[in-house]
């Protein structure tokens, strides 16, 4: 479809972020003069090296971590398939259950690995969010054991930006033995973020969240805690990631979460007035509800169901009027399969379908969303007209 006009208005910042100048200014060095292998003893590779183990050193400060406990890794699928995997299979190698236990909102990157393990072996149980979009205490409480080798629930959710009591959350995996992950891929830098605080055995990050690279992240895993490696080879990175490491990435992801760090008590206000300025003026329109509460939220996350409207259809109309949105987790678009998220939330199919995911980040302003809350009303009205369904539900006003 031509798009009419040439504005772009991106409010898509969960699904990934510009990389920011001052990030990749960070980055060129390392991506020309500063070339060298990071693993190899001449000056060249020394320098790499330095320019690794500097960031290495930002990073773990940022989050709490001891320096060996940071792992670079290839981004947040990889190291929640690498921390899903490799603990649960060396906590059993270790004499611990064939027992994990993960959300039923989870990325896919940690269901799947999940699901894969439950094909080869280990007995998976779900815990479930509950309607508000959180992953409370009790509920995990009911379905440890005590042999349980991993628990893995997401500090917040990518559709619903809901946060979870993650301290909570590992104190009661550690009851009862078990190895506590996190996939902490939406929070990093919105909230302070600190390894020894929360308590947890590992998390996951990624760089394309933070105005940072694509396909650079970090696993953090706490000393001791058992990991049989997902990539081997060469045996970078403590022989817990094999690879050439990616320095410029590397660099990229801690000046990225500086900034982040840096900003956030003045961005985390700002986004989140832009939020529900956002929110305001979609609920003005009827029959539409916002998705997961707001007490534990993120600051730039809305989720709202738009009943009577095919989601992607929507995104199509605002696509064409150069606003990017999302209708579900931007790593399953072109799936036509409703939300697993929505869907575990309690939202029955056909609302699901009519989900739309506003995400604000650095670069949003109060006209861009001021252009949004313009554009939205009559493409919703255009498509409940021509939607049966909706004259179904509601007659045929909108
Ligand atoms: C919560 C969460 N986990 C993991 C990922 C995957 O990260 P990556 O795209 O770096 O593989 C994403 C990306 O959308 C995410 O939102």
């Amino acid at each position: 479809m031509a798009q009419e006009e040439s504005r772009t208005i991106y409010l898509d910042y969960a699904a990934t972020t510009p990389v920011d100048a001052r990030v990749l200014e960070a980055m060129l060095p390392f991506m020309s003069e500063r070339y060298g292998n990071a693993n190899s003893l001449y000056a060249l590779g020394r320098d790499a090296y330095r320019g690794l183990e500097d960031a290495r050193e930002r990073v773990a400060a940022l989050i709490g971590a001891n320096v060996p406990e940071v792992v670079f890794t290839g981004g947040g699928s990889e190291g929640d398939n690498a921390a899903v995997l490799g603990i649960s299979r060396a906590a059993v190698t270790r004499g611990r259950g064939a027992h994990i236990v993960v959300s039923g909102f989870e990325h896919k990157a940690v269901l799947e690995p999940a699901e894969y393990l439950g094909k080869h072996g280990f007995e998976v149980s779900i815990v479930m969010p509950r309607p508000d979009g959180v992953v409370y205490a009790d509920d995990l409480r009911a379905v440890m054991r005590p042999d349980t080798a991993l628990v893995s629930v997401m500090h917040a959710n990518n559709e619903l930006g809901t946060v979870m009591p993650i301290k909570e959350l590992a104190a009661v995996a550690h009851e009862s033995g078990a190895y506590f992950h996190t996939d902490a891929v939406q929070v990093l830098g919105k909230v302070a973020w600190d390894a020894k605080d929360l308590g947890v055995d590992a998390a996951t990050f990624t760089g394309h969240k933070i105005y940072g690279p694509k396909g650079v992240g970090v696993m953090y895993l706490k000393r001791g805690t058992p990991y049989e490696a997902l990539i081997m080879g060469g045996g970078q990175e403590g022989k817990r990631r094999s690879g050439t490491q990616n320095v410029a990435g590397a660099v990229g992801f801690a000046r990225a979460l500086e900034l982040m760090e840096e900003e956030r008590e003045t961005e985390n206000p700002r986004e989140t007035a832009l939020r529900d300025r956002a929110i305001q003026g979609i609920l003005a329109m009827p029959n539409t509800a916002l998705n997961g509460t707001l007490d534990a939220h993120l600051p730039g996350t809305a989720n709202l169901v738009i009943k009577g409207v095919e989601g992607e259809a929507m995104l199509l109309q605002l696509d064409n009027r150069g606003i990017a949105v999302s209708t579900g987790s931007a790593c399953s678009s072109g799936s036509l399969e409703p939300s697993h998220v929505l869907l575990a939330i309690g939202c029955p199919p056909e609302i699901a379908h009519g989900s739309l995911r506003l995400t604000i980040g650095r670069f949003t302003t109060t006209e861009d969303i001021d252009y949004f809350l313009d554009v939205l009303p009559p493409i919703i009205e255009r498509l409940r007209a021509m939607s049966p369904v909706y004259a179904r539900m509601f007659g045929n006003g909108s």
